[in-house]
């Protein structure tokens, strides 16, 4: 049993997707959440930079008391995680239990995967997938546009089905039925993904594996906690406060009271 929050971080807002799910599955536990909101977007950065900022919001939680950290950000765990070594608590990254999930669900062999330019360049979630499976056909598309897209309240709109025919043309045509939305903003395009994918197609989301993940992982080794009270959240960011509050309902998707916090490196 440990009483210790789980730390979260994204490169902004975005995972707070991962965080509902999170709450979902594990209502009793405390979480830290850092969004670098001061430095979002991460997902066109250099590697180099990337693994900088990535270092540093991780030690933003380890002063936090915590007793493990899920990296949300797909682009942080894909380009930068490889390079992270022993911090003193586990790191889960978004990618293994997303491809894990995608194998177990495809019955064709071939999974598509999404996400920003610095993830879908990295090759990670391919490389892991044949690591894996070597007979699986992974098919990668970057989709650079779909952040700003959600950010700006365009989810539900022409706008983003136009931009995601384009960005998913090529995986409908090689026919996978399965597909990794690889970044924490894509849940709320699911429904545009979707119908474009279509009905066959499933669609793994990374935020909500990557929390089932961490409690099976918790659980094994005995650090769940034993509180049976709601968990108690702490929101820190590097930029405006005011903002996230604003958006941050969007992506939890019901209402959480958000203790929001500036911090500054
Ligand atoms: N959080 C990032 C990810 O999941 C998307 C936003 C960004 O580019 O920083 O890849």
């Amino acid at each position: 049993m440990d009483n210790r929050p789980i730390g979260v971080f994204d490169s902004g807002l975005g995972g707070l997707t991962a965080v509902k799910q999170l709450i979902s599955v594990m209502p009793d536990e405390d979480i830290v959440y850092f969004g670098d909101t001061g430095r979002v977007p991460y997902g066109n950065r250099s590697r180099e930079t990337i693994i900088r900022y990535t270092r540093d919001d991780i030690n933003f939680l380890l002063e936090h008391n915590i007793k493990l950290i899920i990296a949300a950000c797909g682009t942080a765990s894909s380009v930068a995680l490889p390079y992270i070594n022993d911090v003193g608590v586990k790191i889960i990254g978004v990618l293994e239990p997303a491809c894990q999930a995608a194998l177990k669900r495809t019955r064709n062999g071939k999974i598509g995967v999404i996400g920003t330019a610095g993830t879908i360049k990295s090759d990670k979630y391919a490389q892991i997938i044949n690591s894996l499976d070597p007979a699986a056909r992974v098919f990668s598309a970057a989709c650079p546009m779909f952040v700003p897209i959600v950010e700006n309240g365009y989810a539900n709109t022409e706008v983003a089905r136009t931009v995601a025919m384009d960005y998913l043309s090529g995986l409908k045509n090689e026919g996978v039925d399965t597909l990794i939305l690889g970044c924490t903003h894509y849940p709320l395009l699911e429904g545009v993904i979707s119908d474009i994918m279509g009905d066959g197609v499933e669609l793994i989301s990374s935020g909500s594996e990557a929390a089932r993940y961490a409690k099976k992982l918790l659980d094994r080794e005995g650090l769940l906690t034993d509180r049976r009270t709601e968990g108690h959240r702490e929101f820190y960011v590097s930029d405006d406060v005011e903002s996230f509050v604003q958006l941050g309902g969007l992506f939890l998707g019901r209402e959480i009271e958000l203790n929001v916090h500036r911090m500054k490196f």
